[in-house]
């Protein structure tokens, strides 16, 4: 009795191993060191549906890849994190319009102030 159940249990330790090495977990956690969690959570609710490839509009994608961000040359990056300081600063995202429409995408001035110290503080890092 014991060792049968033992047998089943094998395969399902070395299954929950396997899955917790997949490239999933390594992705998010590179991400995650240049996009910190609650960063993330900001983006991925008020800025990512419009500003990735999912997004609509194709000034917007113009505008600003959250996804390419991170591979951006120095002095890109820097410019492309003082514009979303700027645009936060005067309150020009989410679009007015589209805030109108759907008032749950308005971004509360605490997360604004989130997105607006990290830029800022990530623009400073590049340029010491
Ligand atoms: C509903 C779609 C939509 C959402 C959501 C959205 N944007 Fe935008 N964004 C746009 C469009 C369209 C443009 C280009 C036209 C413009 O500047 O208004 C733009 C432009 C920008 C620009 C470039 C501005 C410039 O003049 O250089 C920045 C920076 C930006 N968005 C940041 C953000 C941030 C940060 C968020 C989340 C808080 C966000 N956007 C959410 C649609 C969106």
């Amino acid at each position: 009795m014991k060792t049968s159940n033992f047998i089943y249990v094998i395969p399902v330790i070395a299954a929950l191993i396997l899955i917790q090495g997949k490239p999933a977990g390594e992705t998010n956690q590179k991400k995650g060191s240049f996009f910190p969690v609650e960063v993330k959570k900001i983006i991925d609710s008020k800025c990512y549906g419009c500003h990735s490839a999912q997004g609509q509009s194709k000034d917007a994608k113009d505008a600003l890849m959250w996804d390419s961000l991170p591979n951006l040359n120095k002095s890109s990056m820097v410019a492309t994190l003082d514009d979303i300081v700027k645009e936060l600063r005067k309150n020009g995202m989410p679009p007015e319009a589209v805030v109108k429409k759907y008032p749950e995408m308005k971004l509360p001035d605490a997360e604004s102030k989130i997105l607006q110290s990290w830029a800022t503080l990530k623009a400073d890092s590049l340029l010491r």
